[in-house]
C-alpha cells in the first residue's frame, strides 16, 4: 500500500464504498459523490453533502453554488480544480423525500455512517488546512454547535489539521451571490487560508 500513489490509493477506497449501502442514502442516490481532484493538495474543501447535479454526474460541487465557490477559490488562490481536493462529509446526496426534489442537510446517522470514508480521505491526502464550506460540514467536523456567522474565518482544529469554516456558496447565492458582502466575506476567509498555507 505505501509504494502506491495518493491517487491510486483512493481509487482503491472508492472501488471499497462505491456501492455503500451503510445509510438509507444508499437507496435514492444515483451515484456515490466520492471526491476529487488532486490527490496530493495541500488543501481539502469539505461540504455538507451532494445535490441534486452533484448526484447524477458523481463529481462535488458542480451545480450553481458549486460554481460559485470556483470561482471565489479561482479569484483568490488562482487555481482551478486540479490544484485542489474537494469532497463532502456525506457522499450520497441527502433529499426530503423519495421523489428527489429538494436537499435538506444529513442526519446524524447519515454523518455518523459516512465519516470513516472522509477520515480514510484525510489519512491517505494528508492536507495542511481542511476549509469547511458551510455549517454542516463545520459543525460534523468540530462537534460543536455554534453557527456559521460566529465561527467562520476563524482557525480551528481538526485532528492536528488547520481548519477554516467559511460560508457556504447556497448562503451566499441566497444573499445575493457576487455582488453580496457574504461573497466578499467568503474570499477574505479564503485569504486566510491562502496566506497560511503559503507561509507553511
Ligand atoms: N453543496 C455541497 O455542500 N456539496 C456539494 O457537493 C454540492 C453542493
Amino acid at each position: 500500500m505505501e509504494s502506491l500513489s495518493n491517487q491510486e490509493k483512493l481509487n482503491f477506497l472508492f472501488e471499497k464504498i462505491k456501492d455503500c449501502n451503510r445509510c438509507p442514502l444508499g437507496k435514492t442516490r444515483t451515484h456515490v459523490v466520492f471526491g476529487e481532484a488532486n490527490a496530493d493538495s495541500k488543501v481539502i474543501f469539505i461540504g455538507e453533502g451532494p445535490g441534486k447535479e452533484e448526484d447524477i454526474q458523481g463529481i462535488p460541487f458542480v451545480g450553481r453554488s458549486g460554481q460559485l465557490l470556483s470561482q471565489a477559490i479561482s479569484e483568490v488562490f488562482q487555481w482551478t480544480r486540479k490544484n485542489y481536493y474537494i469532497t463532502n462529509i456525506v457522499k450520497c446526496r441527502p433529499t426530503i423525500d423519495l421523489k428527489m426534489i429538494k436537499d435538506r442537510a444529513p442526519e446524524k446517522n447519515e454523518v455518523e455512517a459516512c465519516l470513516p470514508i472522509l477520515t480514510m480521505q484525510l489519512e491517505i491526502i494528508k492536507p495542511v488546512v481542511i476549509i469547511a464550506v458551510g455549517s454542516s460540514a463545520a459543525k460534523a467536523l468540530l462537534n460543536i454547535n455554534q453557527g456559521i456567522t460566529s465561527i467562520h474565518g476563524k482557525w480551528h482544529d481538526y485532528r492536528g489539521i488547520s481548519l477554516m469554516p467559511i460560508f457556504h456558496p447556497s448562503y451566499v447565492l441566497r444573499n445575493g451571490g457576487k455582488v453580496s458582502p457574504q461573497y466578499n466575506l467568503m474570499k477574505l476567509d479564503l485569504e486566510k487560508a491562502r496566506d497560511f498555507i503559503n507561509n507553511n
